[in-house]
C-alpha cells in the first residue's frame, strides 16, 4: 500500500509581525524580533508540532517608514545558530541575498550552520529588491532585475560547487600514519564567471545531509525559472486558490522542462490562518486581525514591492494609479501582479491597498475549517505544504495546538519525525558529491570473460 501524501509545514517566525501594525496588539512582545526567548519558544512551539523548518526572512536596507519588524531584527545565520543548539529536528531556513553577497562566504556560513545543526540548514535564496541596499554595501547602482537573476544562477552553482570541496570520506584522521585528509578526496573549484571568480576549495566540509537545502521565491519570469531549476522548495504568495493553483501547475511543468523530477519540488504557499474555537471566537480574532491594519499603515505597505514607493501622494478614492514601470526593477513579479488586479477589477488606491493588507478569509475559521482548506489546496494540485506566517501573537500556538492535531487525526501530516535532516523532513535524497564517481565492483565470474 502506498503511504499517504503528506503535508508540509514551515513557520516563519517574524518578531514583531509581518506588517506595520502587528506590534500594537495588546499580547504582542514589541521587542520580540530581537528577543532570543521569542524566537525561541516559537521555534520549540513549531518543532513540537512536527514542522518541517522555521524561516527566517530577511533585508539589508531601511528607513523611517520601513515596518517595525524591518527596523531592528536578528541576522538570520546568528539566530539560527543559537536555535539550533535548543532544537534537534526541525530544519532552520535562512534568507541571504546573491546580490550583496560573496559565494564562498555564503557557502561557508550555511555548512557551518548545516554542521551546528547537524543537517537542518536551508537557503532560502533572493535576489534583494530594495534600491538602497546598494548605499550599504559601497555599490553605485543596484544591479538590475534581470541581471540579478543572472548573478542569482551562477553565485548558487558557485555556492553548491564549493559545498563539495570535500567528498564524503576525506577526512581520514590516521593518526598512526598522519595522515589528516586523503589529498585525492579535496577539490578546487576553480571558478571563473561573468560575476564571480573563486578558486576554492571550501574551508568546511559537507554535513550528513550532503548540502543545505535550497529555497526560491520567484514570481516574475526569471523568477520562477531560476526556482523551478534550482530549489528544493518555492515559498509562493497566492491571493486566491486559483492563482495557487495556476502558480503550482506552472513550477512544476518548469521544473520538469529542467529535466527535474517535479515531486521532489514542494510549492509552499505563505498563508497567515486565524483560528478559532467556535464560530464567535473565530470572528472576534478576525476583527482583532482586521484593527491591527490601518489604511495609513497599508498604503505605506502597498509601496513595498514597488522598492517603498510613497503611494500617498495619490487621492485614496480615485482609481489605482497609472504607474508605467514601477516595480520592474524591484518585486517584478509582486508589483505587476497588484497593477493587473486593479486594472482587471477597477479598483481604487484605497481598495488595492486593503486588500493586500488585510487578512484573507481563505484560513479563517475554526480548526476543522482550517484544515478543510488546507486539505482542499493540498489535494486539488495548490500546494504541498504551507509556510505559516502568523498573524495574532498566538497564531503560530492556536495553528499548532487545534489546526495541526486535526490535520495529524486525517493522516495527512505527520506525528513523529521520521529522520533528523530538513531532507529527511521534505523527503528530499542526500545528493551526491560531485566528485565521488561510484567505484564499480570487479565483474566476476562468467560475466568477467563474457
Ligand atoms: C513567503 C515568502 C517569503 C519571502 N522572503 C523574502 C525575504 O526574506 N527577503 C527578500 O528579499 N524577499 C523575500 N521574498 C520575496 C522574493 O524573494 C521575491 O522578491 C518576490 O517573490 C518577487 O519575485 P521576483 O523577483 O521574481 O519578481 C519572499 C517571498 C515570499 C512569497
Amino acid at each position: 500500500m502506498s503511504k499517504q501524501r503528506q503535508l508540509k509545514f514551515g513557520a516563519m517566525v517574524h518578531g514583531v509581525g509581518h506588517g506595520w501594525g502587528e506590534w500594537r496588539h495588546p499580547q504582542a512582545q514589541p521587542d520580540a524580533s530581537t528577543s532570543f526567548g521569542f524566537y525561541k519558544q516559537q521555534t520549540q512551539l513549531a518543532e513540537g508540532a512536527k514542522f518541517d523548518f522555521v524561516f527566517i526572512a530577511d533585508s539589508l536596507h531601511i528607513h523611517e517608514k520601513s515596518s517595525p519588524h524591518y527596523l531592528n531584527r536578528f541576522e538570520p545565520l546568528t539566530i539560527l545558530s543559537a536555535l539550533a543548539a535548543v532544537t534537534s529536528n526541525i530544519g532552520l531556513v535562512a534568507t541571504v541575498t546573491v546580490s550583496y553577497t560573496e559565494p564562498y562566504q555564503v557557502a561557508r556560513q550555511f555548512a557551518s550552520l548545516d554542521h551546528i545543526s547537524a543537517g537542518r540548514a536551508g537557503w532560502n535564496v533572493v535576489t534583494s529588491w530594495l534600491s538602497g541596499t546598494a548605499n550599504n554595501f559601497g555599490k553605485a547602482e543596484h544591479p538590475p532585475h534581470a541581471v540579478r537573476y543572472r548573478i542569482a544562477k551562477e553565485h548558487v552553482a558557485v555556492v553548491q560547487g564549493l559545498w563539495d570541496s570535500w567528498e564524503d570520506d576525506a577526512f581520514v584522521y590516521d593518526k598512526q600514519r598522519g595522515e589528516f585528509f586523503a589529498p585525492g578526496k579535496l577539490h578546487a573549484l576553480e571558478h571563473k564567471g561573468e560575476f564571480f571568480s573563486v578558486k576554492g576549495p571550501l574551508n568546511i566540509a559537507r554535513s550528513r545531509q550532503g548540502q543545505p537545502v535550497i529555497f526560491q521565491a520567484g514570481t516574475s519570469e526569471d523568477g520562477r525559472n531560476f526556482a523551478a531549476e534550482n530549489a528544493d522548495a518555492i515559498f509562493v504568495s497566492a491571493e486566491s486558490f486559483e492563482e495557487a493553483q495556476a502558480y503550482y501547475r506552472d513550477l512544476k511543468r518548469r521544473a520538469s522542462g529542467f529535466g527535474r523530477d517535479p515531486e521532489q519540488l514542494s510549492i509552499l504557499p505563505g498563508i497567515r490562518p486565524i483560528v478559532g474555537r467556535d464560530e464567535a471566537q473565530v470572528q472576534e480574532r478576525y476583527r482583532q486581525a482586521v484593527a491591527l491594519v490601518s489604511i495609513e499603515d497599508a498604503i505605506v505597505a502597498l509601496g513595498r514591492p514597488f522598492n517603498d514607493h510613497d503611494f500617498s501622494q495619490y487621492p485614496l478614492d480615485a482609481p489605482f494609479p497609472e504607474l508605467g514601470d514601477l516595480g520592474a526593477n524591484s518585486q517584478k513579479g509582486g508589483s505587476e501582479r497588484i497593477k493587473q488586479l486593479a486594472r482587471d477589477e477597477g479598483l481604487t488606491l484605497r481598495q488595492v491597498a486593503l486588500r493586500f493588507s488585510q487578512p484573507r478569509r481563505d484560513f479563517v475559521g475554526t480548526p476543522e475549517q482550517v484544515a478543510d482548506a488546507i486539505e482542499h489546496w493540498f489535494d486539488n494540485g495548490a500546494a504541498d505544504g504551507f509556510i505559516i506566517n502568523a498573524l495574532l501573537p498566538d497564531g503560530l500556538q492556536t495553528f499548532t495546538e487545534w489546526v495541526v492535531p486535526v490535520l495529524q487525526q486525517r493522516g495527512v501530516f505527520r506525528r513523529e519525525y521520521s529522520g533528523h535532516t530538513l531532507r529527511d523532513n521534505l523527503g528530499l535524497a542526500v545528493p551526491a558529491n560531485r566528485y565521488t564517481h561510484d567505484v564499480l565492483e570487479p565483474a566476476t565470474g562468467s560475466e568477467a570473460v563474457a
